[in-house]
């Protein structure tokens, strides 16, 4: 039996599905712009999420909550330009989706007609349910997500792990069930118990992927402004960082101001 990793021009929906079952992880991280998505896109990764962390990392608002389905769409039509390979997931903000399927649906085309998005992400299950079933049957692909759902922070109150009691356990593995039924292509479980995580991902047949989640998962995710070592004030366990860009920049920003400072920029070899 050959272990040679498939190679693919364009990651799709089905890609995904087809790493999951040949054993392959799935590598996703979040971008917001046209250089990041570039940068991203051409190291490699199969998935690119347009996150509504947007709101945090681009927009410095406390929450998630207050993004709008136009400023996602911003966001999203930088990336897309950027994109030659990657699968594209855009999530559907705030306000956008939960209080009627019609408006769910009319907020998802609107983000696949002006963004060029490949795909939706929507935070919750059963609750949500007609919801996604209406997005689905327009054609349009939809990623779930569980467990910690940011969207509804100011119900839970708390950044804290999800699902450690059995009763929140139980609803979310019949969610995560739930929305393999209706035709979700992946699902994001976010901040949860490595060993609930594992169950589900075993137990269903469309990819999980994880952040905070462990790694009994199909894939993991990560905000790329947070490996990187950008926003240094954000410390979750789950987050590993590979660079210390935050350190790197501010010496870089120091180093510009000295030179201008003392006019040493710009020299002979760098004016015309
Ligand atoms: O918005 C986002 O970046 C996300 C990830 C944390 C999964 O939903």
């Amino acid at each position: 039996m050959s272990t040679a990793k498939k190679e693919y021009k364009r990651i799709t929906t089905r890609s995904l599905v087809e790493m999951k079952n040949n054993h392959e992880k799935i590598a996703m991280l979040t971008a917001y712009d046209y250089t990041m998505a570039k940068i991203v896109d051409q190291a490699g990764i199969d998935v690119i999420l347009v996150g509504d962390s947007a709101s945090n990392v681009m927009a410095g608002h406390e929450t998630t909550v207050p993004i709008t389905l136009n400023e996602m769409i911003y966001h999203a039509s930088s990336v897309i330009r950027a994109v030659k390979r990657s699968l594209v997931v855009v999530d559907l903000p705030f306000g956008s989706y939960q209080s009627d399927p019609k408006i769910a649906l009319r907020s998802a085309i609107k983000i696949m007609k002006e963004s060029g998005g490949h795909a939706v992400k929507l935070e919750g299950g059963k609750e949500i349910k007609q919801s996604i079933k209406k997005i689905l049957n327009a054609g349009i692909p939809v990623m779930g997500h569980l467990g910690l759902t940011p969207q509804s922070i100011y119900k839970f109150g708390t950044y804290t792990v999800r699902a450690k009691e059995e009763q929140e356990a139980i609803k979310l593995k019949e969610d995560a069930l739930l929305l393999e039924k209706l035709g979700c292509f992946a699902i994001v479980l976010e901040k949860v118990p490595a060993k609930l995580a594992k169950e589900v991902a075993e137990s269903l047949t469309i990819p999980i992927i994880g952040i905070g989640a462990g790694n009994g998962v199909d894939g993991q995710v990560l905000v790329t402004h947070d490996m990187l070592g950008m926003t240094h004030e954000f410390n979750p366990r789950f987050l590993r960082r590979y660079l210390d860009l935050y350190t790197d920049m501010t010496n870089a920003f120091q180093g510009y101001i000295s030179d201008v400072k003392s006019k040493d920029f710009p020299n002979e070899n760098e004016q015309y």
